[in-house]
């Protein structure tokens, strides 16, 4: 089965978009470790990078129809979004939010999740380890065998 894995907008800029507060890792490297441990784990990790609010939402339903779960970084968007919120709860899939930063530790409009009250879950704070420990955490809700 297959994780779609979500990132919002900017974090195609990872690497030399403050790595003091995101890391030095790119997405690309954080997506070679989210297929890595998706091997592991038994899923094929499909992962997906957007900076436009639309594109996440289609990607949202279209995870309803094909996928086990969704791990997302919603970035920015996820602060805003009410339109990510109701495309959540519009799937049956289970889905993760997760975040590098620990965005409570923040500016206080980083505080506030529009998409958490929809999501089974929310992991924040652990640098790229925020994607690994989501892909266990969907591998706990969804029970996908090899
Ligand atoms: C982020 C935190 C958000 O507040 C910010 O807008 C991002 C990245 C993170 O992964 O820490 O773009 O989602």
């Amino acid at each position: 089965s297959t994780i779609f894995v979500l990132n919002g907008p900017n974090l195609n800029a990872l690497g030399k978009r403050e790595p003091g507060i995101y890391g030095g890792q790119t997405l690309a490297d954080i997506e070679a470790m989210c297929i890595a441990e998706g091997k592991l784990l038994g899923f094929d990790v499909d992962f997906r990078q957007s900076n436009i609010e639309g594109v996440l939402v289609d990607w949202l339903h279209e995870a309803g129809e094909k996928a086990a779960g969704v791990a997302i970084n919603p970035a920015a968007y996820g602060h805003t979004s009410i339109a990510m919120h109701d495309a959540i709860r519009a799937i049956a899939v289970p889905v993760v939010e997760l975040h590098l930063s620990n965005i409570h530790a923040r500016e206080e409009f980083r505080h506030k999740s529009m998409i958490a009250p929809a999501v089974k879950g929310v992991i924040c704070g652990f640098g790229a380890q925020s994607y690994i420990l989501a892909l266990h955490a969907l591998k706990n809700l969804t029970n996908t065998s090899k």
